[in-house]
């Protein structure tokens, strides 16, 4: 069998020419995690969860991962690698002259979104390192604590002030370039993030009444589930994962001949779903332990985890840990983002990365300021597009609209523009990783069963077929 491979073998292999790439195995899974894991896991996931009615609706994220995401992430990396170049110039590259580079517009478009809400949320946490570290939310009542997080949200100036320091900072790392900002930085935030999260386990599962918060984590209702509940989960299966959109096509492009990229994409898929339980089990024993509702909202992190923290022995102390780790798993989320147009802009567009980065934090920066602003109470609060808020807006549109229909397209272009052999040739490495198996089924995926998944779960989601 290698035999007959061996003739490809030698021709195969990618030239990687001046471009940067990951240093290492190591750094591979360190860059990729990092972008995984980030608010999703202990901003969004929990909250959702909460809303959603528990572990029925995990149950309906974890499928989605398990059978749509990992193989669209794999599909991206089958690009990026192949391609050799950012998410709109490898579609350009493997499919000349045709409309396939659209799908890179389409993740260029997400990832502006996604900033935009994402630095606002990153902003609260940035605040809330300080408010806890300065002891500003330690003693307070439930209401007060509430009061202090609509105060935050609805003032005109502090939110901003707290969106663009978060839009410096990524930006600044970003400037650095693959090895020493990407890689460095998310390979010493992972393992210190771990290690607090498992801090905040330990104390919320000792907690007098911690069962009632596994239960809700754990037993699934499924009288909850409806067609926009599974849209939602779906959403969240693309987002947690950070596929759909080219930051894994873009970071496909800086993986070596050798990475075996269908193992990074199932590894990375169960740590970032660990990192989600654990941020679950953190939180939920904890709510019903002190008799919150878990359907709190996005202001759950912001309002119930202070409250929580404070009625506790050294909760201070387990406060500022909390929200440090959030800030580190945000900070390493938005590299990916923001590098996904400065690849865009450097690579096509010629500007030197520097200048990539300063055009792409103003536009994001611009659209944060409306996210920003169109909270709750806040100037633009009554504003709104398609009967959401400018928030609710970005967050729904790229998360439940533009990720699933990138993740469609990758996975079309994959199975049908690419085709098998190239699949097969491409995600063994010329033959060198004994996979054909499991690319057998992979290959079925992207053909057939996650395309018409994502069809059905989004055209039901939007109401546009019941089922
Ligand atoms: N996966 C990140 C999170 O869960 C968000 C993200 C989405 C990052 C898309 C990059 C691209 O927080």
């Amino acid at each position: 069998m290698a035999s007959d491979l061996e003739p490809q073998n030698r021709k195969w292999g990618h030239s990687l020419g001046k471009r940067q790439g990951f240093s290492s195995s190591l750094g591979v899974i360190a860059a990729t995690l990092g972008s995984a894991v980030g608010l999703g896991n202990i901003w969004k996931f929990p909250y959702l969860t909460g809303e959603n009615g528990g572990a029925a609706f995990i149950l309906v994220y974890l499928i989605c991962t398990a059978f749509i995401g990992i193989p669209v992430m794999i599909s991206e990396f089958i690009i990026g690698r192949k391609a050799q170049s950012n998410c709109i110039g490898s579609f350009k590259k493997l499919a000349p002259g045709k409309p396939w580079f659209f799908t890179g517009w389409l993740g260029v478009a997400s990832a502006f979104l996604i900033m935009a809400f994402y630095t606002d949320v990153a902003g609260w946490v940035y605040a809330y390192v300080f408010n806890s570290a300065t002891g500003a939310l330690t003693g307070l009542s439930a209401d007060a604590t509430a009061g202090a997080f609509q105060k935050l949200a609805s003032s005109p100036i502090a939110p901003l002030f707290w969106q663009w320091l978060v839009l410096l900072t990524v930006g600044v790392i970003i400037t650095f370039g693959v090895q020493k900002g990407i890689e460095r930085i998310t390979k010493t935030l992972l393992p210190l993030l771990f290690i607090l999260l498992l801090v905040c386990d330990f104390r919320s599962l000792t907690l007098p009444g911690a069962m009632q918060g596994l239960e809700f984590l754990f037993k699934p209702d499924f009288s909850k589930i409806t067609g926009l509940v599974i849209l939602t989960a779906m959403g969240l299966a693309f987002f947690k994962l950070s596929v759909g959109m080219g930051t894994m096509i873009t970071y496909g492009s800086y993986m070596g001949d050798k990475e075996n990229m269908p193992a990074t994409a199932v590894r990375v898929a169960f740590a970032d779903v660990f990192v989600s339980i654990l941020a679950g089990i953190a939180i939920f024993p904890a709510v019903f332990a002190f008799g919150f509702k878990p359907e709190a909202g996005p202001s759950l992190l912001f309002i119930t985890i202070p409250m929580v923290f404070n009625s506790m022995p050294l909760g201070s102390v387990f406060l500022v840990i909390f929200f440090l780790l959030s800030a580190f798993a945000a900070t390493g989320a938005m590299i990916s983002l923001l590098e996904v147009p400065v690849a865009f802009l450097h690579e096509e567009k010629q500007l030197s990365r520097k200048a990539a980065t300063i055009i792409s934090i103003l536009i994001m920066g611009g659209m944060g300021v409306l996210a920003t602003l169109s909270t709750q109470g806040n100037l633009l609060g009554s504003v709104s597009i398609f009967g959401k808020s400018w928030f609710d807006a970005f967050d729904f549109m790229s998360q439940n609209i533009l990720m699933p229909v990138g993740g469609l397209l990758i996975c079309l272009f994959v199975g049908w523009k690419l085709g098998p052999s190239a699949i097969q040739q491409e995600a063994s490495n010329g033959g060198q990783l004994n996979n054909s198996g499991l690319l057998k089924v992979y290959t079925f995926i992207v053909r057939f069963a996650a395309p018409i998944a994502i069809i059905i779960v989004l055209l039901n989601g939007l109401g546009l077929i019941r089922l």
